[in-house]
């Protein structure tokens, strides 16, 4: 079954507000011809506006890179999901590995943040990952099988279908060490079996699983070509329109 690529653009704590909307312009003018992929991008909270003004009607869509798992309340300097929602956020990054290594989200806070998300109407895109020494003692798969039974298994089967899972072993993140296409590819069809286990087939078929980790213009085209990476979430990359643009025509080209 054909899934439509998607590449997401997670801009971290960089660009703000003036800055944000600057690369908000340049992407419109860049990508308002590209309708055969997806793509998201997801600026810091407070440059959250302006981009989602000047992407209004692009094919660009715009989320926030995190949230609470409550619907409000007192909780100093966290942010709601209906927040995001109501300000026309559509998506949300749920459990990055930075979330989990640096300000210590676990896997029930990451399961009830993606219960969150989906509450407020945003769909999340659960990313989940081994670090180095999780790969080098060999428990990768058990990690990201641990990683996705927590956020995703008792869901009814309709909700999971609207996941996107981006695959970021944490080796790879920032580290310029790209995962090469045959590992990444590995883990990806390890994924999806693991879907095929635990849902109907329809969710396993539909479920776009994205690769993420140094992922540039000169790698893209040769990971987006296996057949079970969907797409890519872009860090460092995707600051830049040309290389992000690049990355959406290495996705275009690939299907
Ligand atoms: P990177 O980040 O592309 O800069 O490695 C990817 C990510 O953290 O999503």
């Amino acid at each position: 079954m054909a899934r439509r690529p998607f590449i997401a653009g997670n801009w971290k704590m960089n660009l703000g507000p003036e800055a944000a909307d600057t690369l908000a312009r340049a992407l419109k003018s860049k990508l308002i011809d590209q309708t055969s992929v997806d793509m998201a991008v997801f600026p810091p909270f407070t440059s959250l506006h302006p981009v989602i003004g000047r992407l209004q009607r692009t094919g660009v869509e715009v989320g926030g890179q995190d949230l609470h798992a409550a619907t409000n309340g007192a909780f100093t300097g966290a942010i709601a999901g209906e927040m995001l929602r109501e300000l026309g956020c559509t998506r949300v990054l749920v459990g990055h590995s930075e979330r989990r290594a640096v300000f210590g989200d676990t896997d029930d806070m990451v399961r009830a943040k993606a219960d969150a998300a989906w509450r407020a109407g945003l769909l999340p895109i659960l990313c989940i990952g081994e670090t180095r020494p999780e790969r080098e003692a060999g428990t990768a798969e058990a990690v990201v099988e641990r990683q996705l039974g927590s956020a995703l298994l008792g869901r009814p089967a309709d909700q999971v279908g609207t996941v996107t899972l981006a695959y970021e072993p944490v080796w790879a993140i920032g580290t310029g060490l790209t995962a090469s296409p045959s590992q990444a590819q590995a883990m990806h069809a390890h994924i999806r079996s693991w879907l095929r286990a635990h849902f109907p087939a329809f969710v396993a078929d539909e479920v776009r699983i994205q690769y993420g980790g140094s992922v540039k213009s000169g790698n893209a085209a040769a990971l987006l070509a296996e057949p079970d990476i969907d797409g890519a979430l872009v860090g460092g990359a995707s600051l830049n329109v040309d290389s992000f643009a690049a990355i959406v025509d290495a996705a275009a080209a690939s299907r």
